[in-house]
């Protein structure tokens, strides 16, 4: 057991702060392999070719639910989405436990033979440049249009698509890892099995998946955000325990979550999970 404490402030909660970890990790820093020995407590808008595949065309969002809170929380982002850029920027360079997470879950793709990664809910993709830089094939998804335009702006190398969790346009196992940093929280409960349904289809058996997500029982509405802008988006907290029993629900093994800034109001929570290989999944004839 090692505990590691510290504090920096970003949209993440706040970072650099207590983690308990059971077990042993190692090289728990920037670009380095993380083993993990028992449990941690813890754009341009237009088609982009993803392992084979076509996605929407462009300004579409094919299939997607008409649902009341997606079209608000799409509005709600195009209408920050430059302020939020211009807020998150950077923030991955203060928080260390982050980039150890990013740093393992790349490990865990290129251990189980990489290829394309999705970053669900990528925002300005400073996650998704991230993951490029630690040499995977990631590309970016987010509901808001207004979103993709900067994270091509920003990162005009890389692919970025509009689209939502709730309605994938990816082939089934198609991506070898996935994440979803901190937009999962935006998904209310009811809807949250289906997506993860979504995530088992498109990841390829063995494939991880990573979350992202603020800790807490309550559910709110943001009003505003980002420099004032007006916002009509819910946020929902959650426990990892009820993150990770609707992932086994789904189909995944939950291999390990670790827990930052227990101490805060809203604490954050960091959760892998994996598509089981092929001869571990229920035989079907
Ligand atoms: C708090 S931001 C996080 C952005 C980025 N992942 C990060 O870590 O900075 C939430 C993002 O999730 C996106 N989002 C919300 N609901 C979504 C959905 N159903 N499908 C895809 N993206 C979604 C929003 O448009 C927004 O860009």
């Amino acid at each position: 057991m090692s505990e590691v404490t510290g504090r920096a402030a970003t949209e993440y909660g706040v970072l650099f702060v207590g983690v308990s970890v059971q077990g042993q990790v190692r090289q728990l820093l920037d670009g380095v392999r993380v083993g993990i020995a028992s449990r941690w407590r813890f754009g341009r808008v237009g088609a982009v070719d993803v392992a084979g595949q076509r996605l929407s065309g462009p300004g579409t969002l094919s299939g997607m639910s008409a649902d009341g809170w997606l079209t608000d929380t799409r509005t709600s982002y195009d209408t920050v989405a430059v302020s939020y850029a211009d807020y998150i920027r950077g923030a991955l360079a203060g928080a260390p436990y982050l980039r150890a997470a990013l740093a393992l879950f790349a490990d865990l793709v290129h251990t189980t033979g990489g290829g394309p990664v999705a970053d669900v809910g990528c925002g300005p993709g400073h996650v998704t440049a991230h993951l490029h830089e630690l040499s995977l094939d990631a590309f970016g998804i987010d509901l808001s249009p207004a979103m993709i335009d900067v994270a091509r702006r920003d990162h005009p190398g890389l692919r970025f698509e509009v689209g939502s969790m709730t309605d994938l346009q990816l082939a089934d196992e198609s991506v070898a890892g996935l994440l979803a940093f901190w937009s999962l929280i935006h998904i209310p409960d009811d809807a949250v099995p289906a997506v993860f349904g979504q995530f088992r289809r498109v990841l390829r058996p063995g494939g991880p998946l990573l979350l992202g997500f603020h800790v807490g029982t309550e559910s709110r509405l943001k009003t505003q955000g980002y420099g004032g802008h007006p916002m009509k988006v819910h946020v929902h907290r959650r426990r990892p325990d009820q993150v990770a029993a609707w992932l086994r629900d789904a189909g995944f093994a939950v291999e390990a979550h670790m827990l930052t800034d227990p101490d805060e109001n809203v604490p954050g929570a960091l959760l892998f999970a994996r598509r089981p290989p092929r001869s571990s999944e229920p035989h079907e004839d």
